[in-house]
């Protein structure tokens, strides 16, 4: 696995690459990696002639100083996973590289970026949207893959992609569970056993909300599985919400010809997780 940090080098390099015809396949994290990022690169690899990886936490998309202050940072080990998932290049820059101008770009995502995540993270969006046009830019890749753990977060890059009319295509990859349904987040691993122990509850509770939806109306059943949330003093939920999974905007009924989709944020102690479960 080749190690870049700087733009100008690793530019060189794959516009080389990219003159002897190979496909880039992208996959940007934070680090912290784990199964539910390797199963994005292993496709990738499948896919493409080439992997890049990037590690960069983006301190823009973090509206709460202390989550980004305690996000897990591990680059010794997650170069192991890489090398071990068979990543042809690592791309691993600091702050001063990726935004060596002040940064002052704002998107607008209209009513996608207005509701949960959005909501509750006021500029989170606009950071995840500026560093990943900056690293499009950087790696021009064929594909990009991102999880639907993060579901808003995937639709506002297919956003975008379509502002900033990029040649990427977006591949969405679907999220991968601990044995005991808990989605895998680099989050996890700041939860304490305690908390560890009673996290598959969000997930438990998701899947309670889809076989319920054969027998009860979208609100009534929300209201159901917010009670369910706030009757569990483990949790403060942020929010929980049955929507369309085009505009992201709530359901008030059934509609079998609209892709549904639920989706969660609640805080365990102070780590907040996010979940979500196709409806229909
Ligand atoms: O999902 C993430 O890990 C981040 O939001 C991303 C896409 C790498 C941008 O920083």
């Amino acid at each position: 696995m080749k190690l870049f940090s700087s733009v100008k080098d690793i530019r060189v390099f794959l516009n080389e690459q990219k003159s002897l015809g190979k496909s880039i396949g992208f996959v940007p994290t934070m680090g912290a990696l784990h199964e539910g990022h390797l199963s994005l690169m292993r496709k990738a690899k499948t896919e493409n002639d080439l992997l890049v990886v990037s590690i960069f936490v983006n301190p823009i998309q973090f509206n709460n100083k202390n989550d980004l202050q305690k996000y897990p940072r591990n680059l010794e080990d997650d170069s192991q996973m890489l090398e071990a998932v068979g990543c042809d290049i690592l791309f691993a820059p600091d702050e001063k590289e990726m935004y060596p101008e002040p940064i002052n770009k704002t998107y607008d995502f209209g009513p996608l970026a207005e509701v949960m995540e959005g909501k509750f993270r006021p500029g989170h969006f606009n950071g995840v949207a500026i560093v990943v046009k900056r690293l499009f830019d950087i790696i021009e890749p064929a594909r990009a893959y991102f999880g639907e753990k993060d579901f808003q977060q995937l639709t506002i890059i297919k956003k975008l992609v379509e502002i900033e009319k990029m040649d990427v295509e977006i591949v969405p990859c679907p999220i991968v569970r601990e044995e005991d349904g808990l989605a895998m987040s680099s989050r996890n691993r700041l939860l304490t056993p305690d908390q560890r122990k009673v996290a598959p509850f969000i997930y438990k509770t998701l899947q309670e909300a889809k076989l319920r939806r054969n027998h009860i109306c979208a609100n009534p059943l929300r209201q159901m599985i917010i009670n369910v949330f706030e009757g569990n003093e483990n949790f403060r939920l942020e929010y929980f919400d049955i929507v369309d999974d085009k505009n992201l905007q709530s359901i008030n009924g059934w509609n079998n010809k609209v892709g549904t989709i639920a989706c969660v944020a609640a805080w365990l102690g102070d780590v907040r997780l996010i979940d979500n479960i196709r409806i229909i």
